[in-house]
């Protein structure tokens, strides 16, 4: 008899702690989506990984002009390395393999790397970039007017 009230009592703590975490979900603190990316002077040719730990987006500059690519793997997700040398984004996970510009040329992935919004601010012309919003390179959309800076 004891024994079962014992167990009655376990059982019911147990019950009454998940209850209890139930009330109190762990809460993920993400980043803004929205930052400041400083002046578009400070970045040279290539591939700018200051923000990539922070808020996960290279900024990019080529000839023409200054894109935002998102860190994140098109294929499931893992977060691929710059590798200089190769001039090629590389993805650990599986082996996905981007050229700067984010289009995909090896592994698994289906697709290229999606760019952030990203515009120059007209209060002190910084760099400002919205990771919420996407610019997918299969829609057509890496043309759109809020998809890169021009540079020249
Ligand atoms: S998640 Fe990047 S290759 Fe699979």
């Amino acid at each position: 008899m004891t024994l079962a009230w014992i167990g009655f009592s376990v059982a019911t703590a147990a019950g009454l702690t998940s209850v209890v975490r139930f009330m109190f979900p762990n809460v993920l603190f993400e980043p803004p989506t929205r930052f400041k990316a400083g002046d578009p002077s400070t970045y040279s040719l290539g591939v700018d990984e200051r923000w990539k730990e922070k808020f996960g987006v290279w900024i990019v500059r080529n000839t023409t002009q200054i894109y935002a690519l998102v860190a994140t793997c098109t294929h499931l997700g893992c977060t691929p390395n710059w590798l200089p040398a190769q001039n090629k984004f590389k993805c650990p996970c599986h082996g996905s393999g981007y050229y700067i510009s984010g289009i995909n040329f090896e592994g698994p992935t289906p697709r290229p790397l999606e760019r952030a919004q990203i515009w120059e601010s007209t209060d002190d012309g910084q760099i400002m970039v919205d990771k919420a919003v996407r610019y997918l390179y299969e829609r057509g959309q890496w043309s759109d007017p809020m998809a890169f800076i021009k540079t020249a």
